[in-house]
């Protein structure tokens, strides 16, 4: 008698729930982190991989599939999501076999090996629609998509590792309420296809979600309404109410995809953060707030309020680490959103809900020496300023401006950061601090309050030069190649 009654109570349990959170039952989001390499100033994988593992991060999101790093990765039991490059969408696009190699020397041969690298998704393309590239991606993905599909089931992995295409926000829009949501125009049949392609995979539609960017280029955009503390200015869409920019997003691409017949697809967050530095609305008090929120938000399993209860299946958070050869065309603040430093100090207070309520940092981190380059104090510093172009042309120099931590450390300051950041990037090559005369090497730490003059690591290599995770622009190609004639030139003269 009682055992019918509880069989017929976990019967109603299951329909009951079925009928709320179908086809979602059990999901529950999980925290992970992306993983660039757009730096000068990288850190050995090995140490990173131990940074991750350290703080219980168990998912890590790459935007390619660097050997280093996936080498580094076997064995940690990290789950891992390497990335096709846009650049070889239409390779992979037109030709089965170059998908084939792909997975072979991108996959295969990592999850084969024996205590291999857990690659549980294929990101294709990464943010391929974006409106900026003006269509030049977007019609590769799905033949890109298919073919890989059909070399994972080659490799007999089709049924461990899925496929997703990380997709910007821009991909969909709405007027005014998320009710209102379409997916752009131009992308209507793309992600109809892509869509149904998804749901018989069982992956996630994956979007990148920045609230930060919103804020950023709208001044009147609520502030209060880009965190999670509640705001002053809710949207009011029917009888949903949206307090905070994060769930009125997510929801605006949960009705896109009703629109298209896919509203119960599961969707994961391919990333989504808050810088420290390069704009008035980026500092550590900011990040915190934004990514703590964000954090505790998802991991309440409250979900959003068109999809009550039900949390985004992964949250990637943009990023790990800072990365500064990135493109600053966007603004200052690309090169900061780190959680942690290049060198993977922390930088601010965060629980991840991992099991620490603080970050750890990185550790058996190879600097250089403990040596730094300063403006000697002895010179006339008139003919500084080419010197100054120079060096922050080729390093990074963001920090000393509006917004950032090293912005108000005085003009000296300024050039001594500015000599140091480009010797360092120099690997401390003792010439790198010459500047006609004007630089000197010092073994006293010049860092002043919160604005750190950074060491460089010993990575093994003079100058490295990495690609970037998005292609670089005409602009920044062109700005390059003056880098490189105005060096030429320096060297010619011999005044460098
Ligand atoms: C594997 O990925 C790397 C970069 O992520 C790429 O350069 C290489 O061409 C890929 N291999 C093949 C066979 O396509
Ligand atoms: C240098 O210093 C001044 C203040 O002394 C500041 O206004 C300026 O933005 C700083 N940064 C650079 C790159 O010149």
């Amino acid at each position: 008698m009682a055992a019918a009654a509880a069989t017929a109570f976990v019967a109603l349990a299951a329909a009951f729930s079925a009928a709320l959170l179908l086809p979602w039952a059990v999901v529950e989001a999980a925290v992970g982190v992306n993983w660039g390499t757009v730096s000068a100033h990288r850190m050995p994988p090995p140490v990173v991989v131990d940074l991750l593992r350290a703080n219980g991060i168990a998912k890590v999101k790459l935007f390619d599939a660097d050997v280093a790093v996936l080498r580094a990765l076997a064995g940690s039991g990290v789950e891992v999501m390497v990335g096709v490059r846009n650049e070889a969408l239409a390779g992979i696009a037109a030709s089965r076999a170059a998908a084939d190699a792909w997975v072979a020397q991108n996959v295969s041969r990592y999850v084969a090996a024996r205590g291999g690298v857990d690659i549980r998704y294929i990101a294709v393309g990464n943010e391929p629609f974006l409106t900026s590239y003006q269509g030049q991606f977007q019609s590769y993905v799905l033949p890109a998509v298919t073919n890989i599909q059909q070399s994972l089931v080659k490799a007999n992995l089709a049924s461990y590792i899925k496929i997703v295409v990380p997709c910007n926000a821009d991909a969909y829009q709405s007027a005014s309420i998320p009710s209102q949501g379409v997916f752009r125009s131009d992308l209507t049949q793309i992600m109809t296809q892509l869509a149904a392609f998804l749901s018989t995979t069982g992956a996630p539609f994956m979007v990148n979600i920045y609230p930060f960017i919103s804020l950023y280029q709208s001044s009147d955009f609520p502030q209060d309404y880009a965190f999670f503390d509640g705001s002053s200015h809710p949207v009011v869409d029917g009888p949903n109410v949206y307090y905070n920019a994060f769930d009125g997003n997510f929801d605006t691409l949960v009705s896109a995809l009703s629109k298209i017949g896919y509203g119960q697809l599961p969707i994961a967050i391919g990333e989504v953060g808050w810088p420290t530095e390069g704009a008035t609305i980026a500092n550590l008090a900011t990040a915190r707030a934004f990514n703590q929120g964000l954090i505790s938000h998802v991991l309440s399993n409250k979900g959003t309020p068109l999809r009550p209860g039900v949390p985004p299946v992964d949250v990637y958070l943009f990023s790990l680490l800072d990365e500064e050869q990135k493109s600053i065309l966007p603004g200052n603040f690309e090169r900061h959103w780190g959680l942690f430093s290049f060198d993977g100090q922390t930088k601010y207070p965060l629980n991840l809900g991992l099991g620490s309520s603080v970050l750890k940092n990185a550790r058996d981190v190879p600097y250089l020496p403990p040596r730094w380059c300063v403006v000697n104090p002895g010179q006339n510093l008139v003919n500084v300023g080419n010197h100054l172009k120079l060096a922050c042309t080729m390093a990074d120099c963001t920090t000393l401006y509006y917004g950032g931590l090293c912005n108000a450390i005085g003009d000296k300051g300024n050039i001594s950061y500015a000599f140091n950041i480009y010797y360092q990037l120099q690997k401390q090559d003792a010439k790198s601090c010459d500047f006609d005369g004007l630089g000197m090497i010092t073994y006293l730490d010049p860092s002043i309050g919160q604005c750190r003059f950074l060491v460089g690591i010993d990575d093994g290599r003079m100058l490295a030069v990495s690609s970037s995770d998005r292609p670089a622009s005409p602009l920044s190609r062109g700005l390059w190649m003056l880098t490189v004639w105005v060096l030429l030139w320096f060297t010619n003269v011999g005044s460098f």
